[in-house]
């Protein structure tokens, strides 16, 4: 907790990093979600995530000299995630919050945000 922000509470990059390796572990063997992400390699993907995640709660600021603003909802516009989509990327997620050491409440203060992001993401509700 050196600058005071969740990034450092939580771990830092490391743990971050470990966030998102399961959760992409979880997405290659997912026979729903693989499909949608159009790069063979996930690699470049899960780089783009991790760093919008350390971003967003307070870390360095390189998602957005990498990528610029975030727009999230707009980037997802190609992808269709409907109801069924957006819960097996939270099971990932989950998972993935499971891999790392949070107490409850670090938790729960990720999985909120988590969740209602993801909510903003469905664009095809009519896939449920
Ligand atoms: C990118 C799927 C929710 C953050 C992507 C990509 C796919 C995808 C297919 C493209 C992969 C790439 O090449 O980067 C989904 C699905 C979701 C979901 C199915 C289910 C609801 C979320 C949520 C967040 C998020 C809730 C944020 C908390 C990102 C970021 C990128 C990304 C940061 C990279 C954007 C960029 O810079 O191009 N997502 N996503 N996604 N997603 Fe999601």
């Amino acid at each position: 907790r050196s600058d005071g922000s969740f990034y450092a509470e939580i771990g830092g990059s490391p743990t971050f990093e470990k966030i998102v390796a399961t959760f992409y572990e979880g997405v290659a063997n997912d026979p729903i979600l693989r499909p949608l992400y159009p790069e063979e390699d996930l690699g470049p993907a899960a780089i783009r995530f991790q760093l919008f995640l350390e971003q967003y709660w307070g870390g360095p600021g390189t998602y957005s000299e990498v990528r610029g603003h975030p727009r999230l909802r707009m980037r997802h516009q190609p992808f269709v995630i409907g109801e069924v989509e957006r819960d097996r990327w939270l099971h990932h997620i989950g998972v993935g919050l499971d891999s790392v050491s949070l107490t409850a409440e670090q938790r729960q203060t990720f999985w909120a945000y988590l969740v209602m992001a993801a909510h903003a993401m469905v664009n095809a509700p009519e896939n449920a």
